[in-house]
């Protein structure tokens, strides 16, 4: 049986997850009605990775005697600068969504809830990757600079650049 507290954490960790994805849809949104195919692609299915990650923690909940939180959600940004405001948008974001994980896993062992903090190490390996991509697409950004060749080779590319299939 979930810890009161540790019950509490995850759904709202379950709340970051779910925003993330909201909010990574309406960037792919913008990216394809601007013209980003390839960057609308990679939101895309960066937006069902982390429904993925909500919806995890969510079976997590229930299976350990909790109940998943079906979270209301704010409306999500909709017009954005470019697509180097849109990354460092994504990385600070989830620099957030690694704070949270760690402060969950820190609860999990003041409370020694050890199954918990087990299934957090999933989380916690997957926040390196979701920010080293976010930093390598970052880097692409400021060699493609306004170069416009560059920008549209960038776009065509971004799943491999991203090293990353998005999923
Ligand atoms: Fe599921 Fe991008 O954090």
């Amino acid at each position: 049986m979930l810890h009161e507290q540790i019950a509490s954490a995850l759904n709202e960790q379950i709340k970051l997850e779910a925003q993330s994805s909201h909010t990574y849809l309406a960037m792919a949104v913008w990216a394809e009605t601007n013209g980003y195919d390839g960057t609308a692609s990679f939101l895309y299915e960066h937006a069902e990775e982390e429904r993925m990650h909500m919806l995890k923690l969510m079976r997590f909940v229930n299976e350990r005697g909790g109940v998943a939180a079906v979270p209301p959600l704010t409306a999500p940004a909709l017009d954005y600068a470019g697509l180097e405001v849109i990354f460092q948008s994504i990385l600070e974001h989830e620099t957030q969504v690694t704070a949270s994980i760690n402060a969950v896993v820190d609860q999990c062992l003041s409370l020694k809830d050890y199954t918990t903090h087990n299934f957090m190490q999933w989380y916690v390996a997957e926040q390196i990757e979701e920010e080293a991509m976010a930093r390598k697409v970052l880097d692409k950004l400021a060699l493609v600079g306004g170069d416009r060749g560059a920008l549209y080779l960038f776009d065509r590319d971004i799943l491999s650049l991203a090293g990353t299939s998005g999923a």
